[in-house]
Parts: structure tokens; sequence; C-alpha cells
């Protein structure tokens, strides 16, 4: 019978203990992944005790305590801290964890130790970063602006109100809403498999935005470029993606839009 184990330079190792919570009433201690590309050393896990006094209520104020305070070599992507930017997107969670952004993940969610890990199924550029260079290609493969053929007009393009919640959603978060923080895609067992192919449901709901687009005149030939077995009908509806956006979205929904318009036009 096959047997399969993991190459010995990907098994994630115990780390480095730091309890820097001296005199603290209020502790928490955080098991934050580490990977250095520029060591021969294989991943581990580095625990870091922190004083809940010291930082914001949300895992990202911890880890920028931690690395502001205590650990200087710990690397992480993050900008807005407002739940705008998706970069500060990765896996948390308590024993089994989950995508979503760490600046509105509430540490106060999670009763015991709290694991942080970068997104699962992408390469690691280094700690919590992980590399976006692919995803971000599919992106550019779907042609994210506005298409036209019309001349232009002399003023922006109007949309009835009903038209722009199409996009937007009546209780916003309709597809226009994405921040773009691939928690869905990397959710994705589809994905997880087939990523070179299938463009997972970040990409697809964008797609679905600019072909829901009543502005836009290139509906047909973005369905065109999406009627493949591997781009397009790689969902099977196992909805993770809608589950874990951390923002409420539906990229599932938009997908079995996508799907419908292809049934239609045949
Ligand atoms: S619904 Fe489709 S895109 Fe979403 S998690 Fe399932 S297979 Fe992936
Ligand atoms: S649909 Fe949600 S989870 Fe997916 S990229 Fe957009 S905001 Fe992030
Ligand atoms: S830092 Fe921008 S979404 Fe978290």
């Amino acid at each position: 019978m096959a047997e399969f184990a993991l190459p010995q330079n990907s098994k994630v190792q115990k780390g480095k203990t730091i309890d820097a919570a001296n005199g603290a009433t209020r502790k928490k201690t955080f098991k934050v992944y580490r990977w250095d590309p520029d060591d021969d050393r294989n991943p581990r896990m580095d625990e870091y005790t922190i004083d809940l006094d010291k930082c914001g209520p949300m895992v990202l104020d911890a880890l920028l305590h931690i690395k502001n305070d205590i650990d200087q070599t710990l690397t992480l992507r993050r900008s807005c801290r407002e739940g705008i930017c998706g970069s500060c997107a990765m896996n948390i969670g308590s024993g089994k964890g989950t995508n979503t952004l760490a600046c509105t993940q509430a540490i106060d969610e999670f009763k015991g130790d709290i694991t942080v890990r970068p997104l699962p199924h992408m390469p690691v550029v280094k700690d919590l970063v992980p590399d976006l260079n692919h995803v971000y290609a599919q992106y550019t493969s779907i042609e994210p602006w506005l298409k036209t053929d019309s001349p232009a007009p002399n003023r922006e393009r109007l949309q009835s109100e009903e038209d722009s919640t199409v996009l937007n959603g009546s209780d916003g978060n309709g597809p226009a809403a994405c921040i773009l923080c691939f928690c869905c895609s990397t959710s994705c067992p589809s994905y997880w498999w087939n990523a070179d192919r299938f463009l997972g449901p970040a990409i697809l709901l964008q797609a679905y935005r600019w072909i829901a687009d009543s502005r836009d005149e290139a509906t047909g030939e973005r369905l065109d470029q999406l009627e493949d077995p591997f781009r397009l009908y790689r969902c099977h509806t196992i909805m993770n993606c809608t589950n874990t956006c951390p923002k409420g979205l539906n990229p599932a929904k938009a997908i079995a839009e996508i799907k419908k318009l292809m049934a239609v036009r045949r």
C-alpha cells in the first residue's frame, strides 16, 4: 500500500516560547506560525504570552504588540486596520482556525490560546505573509475594468438605483464590496487542489461583478472567457467560501449566477 508522509523539511516544529506578561492580570498566549526563507530551518510555531492590557482588542493589535514590543522579526501584512484593505487576512482560531481578517477579529471571542497561521494552501513568503502573485495574475485575467464599445459620454456613465443594487447589494454586501482578502479562495477545497486552473471564489465573484454591471458592454466576451471545465466549473457548491467571507459576501451565489447566465445563452 502506498504510504504518504510530509517531507522532513515541511513539518512544522515547536519554536521558541516567550512570556512577556510579567505580573499581568489578563494574559493570552498566541501560537504564531513562523518561517524564514533565508535560513534552512523548518517552519515552527512560536508562543508568545502577552499582557492584554498592553494592546487593543483585536488579534491584529496583539500581533502588532508582539512585533513592536517583543519580537521584531515577526512579519505580517496589514494596512487599514478597519477591514477595508484585505491585507491582514490569515487563519486564526483556538485549535481549528478560520480564515478571517486579523483587524476585525476580536481576541475575546476565543477562550483558550489563539493560533495564527498564514492563509492555507498558498506559498508563504515569510511568517504570516502568503504569496499572492498567482491569484493576482488570475485577477488580471478577468480584465477587472469597465469595457465599452459605445462612445464615452461627456459625463459619468449613469446607473439606475436598481442596477447599482445588483453590484452593491440591498444590504451593502453585493459583489462590489469585495476587498480581495482571499479568505474565501483559500478555504475552497476545489481551489486548494486546482488553483493552477480553477479561478476560485474571489476571482469568480469579481468576474461576476463586471458581468453584472449594467454599464459594461463585454458580457458575452467575459462569459466566453469563463466557459471552461476548470476556470468556472470546478466549483462544486461546497459553500466554504460564503461561510468564511469576513465581509458577509456570497461568492457561491455569484458563481451560481454566472453558471445560470451560461446555461441561458446555450
Ligand atoms: S461554493 Fe464553489 S467556490 Fe465556494 S467553496 Fe465551494 S467549491 Fe469553492
Ligand atoms: S468574497 Fe469575501 S472572502 Fe472572498 S475575497 Fe471578497 S471579501 Fe474576501
Ligand atoms: S488591515 Fe486592512 S483589512 Fe485588516
